[in-house]
């Protein structure tokens, strides 16, 4: 039987960080393990012979001119067990949001029944909006954590999921916390392990995560044990690092070096490392994150109301640090990268212009700090396939094929065509709603 399917269409993706690729008509044909395995332009003398060819087994989808292909989102940070909250209580300071409401609700995925639903939520909810690959923090417990991982796979987005980490007895209630330093290193095997089993019996794959909470959460004593687990397993690694004044400032007050550095001596920082936030970063972290290709996720929205900043995006990523998109569920309050993207460029013009009105304008912002939606859109698909060493983000040979197809006739007024295809593009990030994402794939199969 002929298992390979293609796809025609108009596409778009990013080239590099400030050019967008456009694909006139594209015949993009997909592998049987959901990998795409040539790309062909209108112009290339074997289009028509491949194309037939495909059309001949019934295996071509041929999109109209009212579609366009994207490629599917990376989230580089969500909180999966606190969508039940997204939208809550952002006007408290971080500190307080946690012990107030987030580790209260994170305590109840001990019901396996109530993680099954607001699991299989949130990943209908961010499939919706085009994300096909998430990094999700599950709760302290085990057991709801591998339900996480199996409810990604079932549901067929890829996956890569870390039971929290939070073992210290004065920073986390005895209802949402790790029993002992030890019981939290050996529950994260443990679920490494159980995760692991699973792992590759999906199409588009789920990958376990070591996932200490950020330091004010952990013990010295754990955190060095965590530390030599990452070096064990070679697999992802996640944390909040340097989020805002009081916690950047916690972790210089305890040891007297930054939350970088911190991290970096417990072995924490790796190729597959994804920092959360991350806006207080030193021009030494800087080089520390570059030199170990560890990445940062941009969690704008969230930010905006935890951060006491905006991240300096374009001085970090000119200074040779990888940064992907996030949502912060339920930090911030919406599981769309569409809204994520937005609002990082909307941030990052602040930064630059400034906000005090009071002030002469030359004096207001900091300059080169605005980015550009396709430097976003960049961010939000190739930057998170370079954070999580996977071959995800782009329309090439040898990425697997994740895609979201986009409806023009909803949202998106199109009286007339665009002077340019980039313009449409940028139509499309700002105006795109759930509704009007069509259909999306993973790994060569339709999710959505
Ligand atoms: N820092 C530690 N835990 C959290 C969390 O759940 N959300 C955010 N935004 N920051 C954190
Ligand atoms: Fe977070």
């Amino acid at each position: 039987m002929f298992k390979k399917i293609a796809v025609q269409g108009n596409a778009f993706y990013s080239e590099n960080f400030d050019n967008v690729k456009y694909i006139k008509n594209g015949l993009f044909c997909i592998d049987e393990k959901g990998f795409i395995e040539d790309v062909y332009n209108k112009t290339d003398k074997n289009y028509e012979f491949v194309r037939e060819k495909y059309l001949k087994h019934g295996k071509l989808k041929i999109l109209s001119k009212s579609e366009v292909i994207l490629p599917g989102f990376v989230d580089l940070h969500n909180h999966a067990s606190q969508w039940p909250q997204a939208g809550t209580a952002l006007d408290k300071p971080l500190e307080d949001w946690l012990g107030e409401y987030t580790f209260p609700l994170e305590s109840k995925y001990k019901n396996l029944d109530f993680a099954n639903e607001v699991y299989t939520d949130i990943i209908n909810a961010t499939l919706s909006y085009g994300t096909t690959t998430a990094l999700y923090f599950a709760t302290v417990d085990r057991e709801p954590s591998v339900l996480l991982a199996r409810l990604c796979g079932e549901i067929g987005q890829r996956g890569l999921v870390g039971k929290v980490v939070m073992d210290d007895h004065v920073a986390n209630p005895e209802f949402c916390r790790d029993v002992s330093s030890i019981e939290a290193v050996k529950e994260t095997e443990k679920f490494i392990e159980e995760v692991l089993k699973f792992k590759d019996t999906y199409k588009q794959k789920i990958y376990p995560v070591i996932t200490p909470r950020f330091i004010p959460s952990c013990t010295d004593k754990c955190l060095k044990e965590l530390g030599k687990i990452v070096n064990k397993y070679n697999i992802h690694v996640q944390t909040h690092c340097s989020e805002s004044d009081w916690e950047h400032g916690f972790v210089k007050e305890k040891y007297g070096i930054s939350d970088t550095e911190a991290l970096d001596r417990f072995g924490f920082l790796t190729n597959k490392t994804i920092l959360a936030h991350a806006p207080f970063l030193s021009d030494d972290d800087l080089k520390i994150i570059s030199k170990r290709k560890s990445s940062i996720a941009h969690c704008p929205i969230s930010n905006a109301y935890f951060a006491n900043s905006v991240l300096p995006f374009k001085d970090f990523y000119t200074k040779g640090v990888n940064i992907g998109m996030a949502t912060d569920i339920s930090g911030g309050y919406s599981p769309s990268i569409y809204s994520a993207i937005r609002q990082s460029v909307i941030s990052s013009r602040m930064l630059n212009e400034g906000v005090n009105p009071s002030l002469q304008f030359d004096k207001r912002g900091r300059a080169n700090s605005a980015i550009t939606l396709n430097n976003a859109f960049y961010s939000a698909t190739v930057g998170g396939g370079i954070a999580l060493d996977l071959p995800i983000g782009k329309f090439e040979k040898g990425y697997a094929f994740d895609a979201q197809i986009i409806d023009l006739t909803k949202n998106i007024p199109t009286y007339y065509p665009e002077k340019n295809e980039t313009d449409l593009l940028h139509k499309i990030l700002l105006l795109s709603e759930s509704n009007n994402i069509k259909e999306v794939w993973v790994q060569g199969d339709r999710v959505k």
